[in-house]
């Protein structure tokens, strides 16, 4: 059965981007010319990906509004005769249906994932965090190859994973891996954000897994953990601990993945799209190395 269902929480406060995430959700902060989540969804649907479900929270109906059809934006641009920028809402007509419910209550990443379940049932699903950008432009096509990988393997989990600097363990999930030489490798275990010297490795959870539907069942039985809060990771550990299959993939170095979730990694995000962009990115360049020198 093609896995075409996603969930994508974008319930989190974002106050490690506070006073830029008050009143404006942080997956709809601007990367460049679109909103994040936008390069999300662009992604997903990229590779394979036609059902969304978000789970939101308070403050977050800006999301709902991205993906709406405005007809009236689009009858005045119409009428204007600006069709160029008529072409920048094409994403209003991508192919896919969109789903949104709440997590009630800010208990954690398991818990607003748990909350996908009256929806999802028992079937395989893709989660992908709505502050994380994989690849410049969302240029990436890892979620497929998490996709094929968890069926043809017969996988109960399938998680990305990136190589960071030792001192950033501590803001990821780290995987410990069976044998890390490869591109997918299984996973042994995996700790939420360890202590630089009880990180097993230095891959770290990247935004992105697909689950077949156990994961439920764990998260239900998993207490809060670290920070008080619910964790995904900790339901994909107890996963692991009964006996399920879970895979790492490593995102290739191309596809590295752009968090969102702080300023420092935000910023490099911001400058590295706007370089990159067709019309103002060489502009930008030389502006830069003047600055800069
Ligand atoms: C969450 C997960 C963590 C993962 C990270 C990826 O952390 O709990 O395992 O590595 O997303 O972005 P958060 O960013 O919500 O603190």
């Amino acid at each position: 059965m093609a896995i075409d269902l996603a969930v994508v929480p974008v319930a989190g406060r974002g106050t490690r981007l506070l006073p830029l995430t008050k009143s404006q959700p942080k997956e709809m902060l601007p990367v460049g010319r679109k909103p994040v989540v936008q390069y999300v969804v662009e992604e997903l649907v990229r590779c394979g990906i036609s059902r969304i479900l978000f789970i939101t929270g308070p403050g977050k109906t800006a999301i709902e509004n991205h993906f709406d059809i405005d007809m009236e934006l689009i009858q005045l641009l119409r009428e204007k005769g600006q069709e160029e920028l008529l072409a920048e809402l094409a994403f209003e007509r991508e192919d896919v249906e969109y789903f949104y419910t709440r997590q009630r209550r800010q208990l954690g990443l398991g818990h607003a994932v748990l909350c996908a379940e009256p929806v999802v049932g028992r079937q395989p699903f893709v989660v992908a965090l709505g502050d994380s950008i994989i690849g410049l432009n969302a240029q990436s096509t890892v979620v497929r190859l998490m996709i094929e990988q968890f069926q043809a393997r017969r996988a109960a989990a399938v998680v990305a994973f990136e190589e960071v600097p030792i001192e950033d363990v501590v803001h990821y999930g780290i995987a410990k891996p069976r044998d890390s030489s490869s591109e997918v490798f299984e996973l042994d275990d995996l700790i939420e954000k360890p202590e630089v010297h009880e990180a097993p490795s230095t891959l770290a959870v990247a935004a992105r897994y697909v689950f077949g539907p156990a994961i439920f069942d764990h998260l239900r039985r998993t207490p809060p953990g670290k920070g008080g809060e619910i964790q995904l990771t900790d339901a994909i550990r107890s996963l692991i601990a009964e006996g399920g299959k879970v895979l790492g993939v490593r995102l290739p170095p191309e596809e590295r993945r752009f968090d969102i979730g702080n300023f420092e990694s935000y910023f490099r995000a911001f400058v590295e799209f706007a370089l990159a962009d067709p019309q103002i990115g060489k502009q930008l360049r030389s502006h830069l190395t003047q600055l800069l020198h």
